[in-house]
């Protein structure tokens, strides 16, 4: 049994690593602002499905802000952490590029906060780094020996210079860091700001949704809970420090995922053709040799099931949440 902090527990990615280190029974203490950047009814919701698989009571949910040292500080003198998993960030290319100075206080200031802990401790993290830090690269698929020096927004800026910093408190310290770069994750409790959850909105309640580059934009989709049996598995497999990518390796055309979701739903969706952004790529597809090799991750879940699952937690607990 593990002791394990996890920041940004309330969240999509979070809420599902609660369920599976509470599952096979490590203790979690989950730290989360429960910030407005989307409903936080939502990540209370998510919270309620933890507390349901935490039979044992070994969740224990602290609301709190990664910028707050002291609190850091008053967590780590109360628990002995194993493992940091440090998930806490704002994500979200788009919504980066309005506020980057929010973009650097938590996801930079917030991980150096983090670090400074997992020196005094002397306990690894694991942090959630993203494939946009690979800006457009041309080496496909995506390869972690890309010097990934070009990223496009704040968001991947801020991610990428975390994963640095990891790096001179690894060299300093001897903090073990281990940074996962996911790609495109998607499945139930997902982000209403995410590709998958807006095209649904779109067909169900009318929500204008822009389409960028008419769909033509190949994205490595990855469900949830193969992301959160990659987390686990680099909790359990501390490296000194390495940048691993977590993703599916086949990547689809956002234009098909779409219409994967309007056959589900038996209607078409109507969304509004924009311009491809400055911010965005137009592909991602992630090499997973070294995720199978340094941490026998094996993803099991295909894109058409885990659309299917996607769609029935849409129906089941945002539809049925609408008027
Ligand atoms: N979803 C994806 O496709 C994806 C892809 C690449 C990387 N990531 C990374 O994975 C992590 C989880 O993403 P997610 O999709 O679950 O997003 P999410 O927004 O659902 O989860 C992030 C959580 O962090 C919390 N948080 C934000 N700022 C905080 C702060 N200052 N203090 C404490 N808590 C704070 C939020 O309230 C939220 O619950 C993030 O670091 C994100 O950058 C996600």
């Amino acid at each position: 049994m593990k002791t394990i902090l996890l920041t940004g527990a309330a969240g999509f990615i979070g809420s599902h690593v609660a369920d599976l280190l509470v599952g096979r029974g490590d203790r979690v203490v989950g730290l989360d602002n429960l910030n407005d950047y989307y409903d936080p009814a939502r990540k209370r919701a998510n919270l309620a499905e933890v507390a349901e698989v935490d039979e044992d009571d070994r969740f224990l949910f602290v609301r709190g802000d990664i910028r707050d040292r002291e609190l850091l500080a008053k967590l780590f003198f109360e628990h002995t952490f194993d493992s940091i998993v440090h998930l806490a960030a704002m994500a979200g290319v788009r919504n980066s590029v309005e506020n980057p100075h929010l973009y650097y206080d938590v996801n930079l200031t917030g991980t150096l906060n983090l670090l400074e802990e997992a020196k005094k401790h002397d306990v690894q993290m694991v942090f959630a780094s993203t494939s946009s830090a690979y800006g457009r690269t041309e080496q496909i698929p995506f390869i972690e020996t890309d010097h990934a020096d070009r990223p496009l927004a704040p968001y991947p800026a801020s991610k990428r210079s975390a994963e640095l910093l990891g790096h001179s408190y690894h060299h300093l310290h001897g903090v073990k860091f281990t940074a996962l770069r996911f790609f495109t994750v998607y499945g139930p409790r997902g982000r209403p700001d995410m590709m998958a959850y807006k095209v649904l909105d779109n067909i169900y309640t009318g929500r204008h949704v822009p389409l960028y580059n008419a769909g033509q934009m190949h994205r490595d989709w990855t469900y949830v809970t193969d992301i959160a049996q990659g987390i686990a598995a680099a909790v359990d497999h501390p490296c000194e420090y390495e940048v691993i990518n977590l993703g599916r390796g086949e990547p689809i055309l956002l234009a098909d995922f779409v219409k994967m979701l309007e056959e589900l739903a038996g209607q078409p969706s109507n969304l509004e053709n924009r311009p491809m952004l400055a911010a965005d790529v137009a592909y991602t597809y992630a090499s997973i040799d070294k995720a199978r090799e340094l941490l026998s991750y094996d993803p099991k879940v295909t894109v058409e099931e885990g659309v299917k699952s996607f769609f029935d937690w849409y129906r089941q607990a945002v539809s049925s949440t609408q008027p």
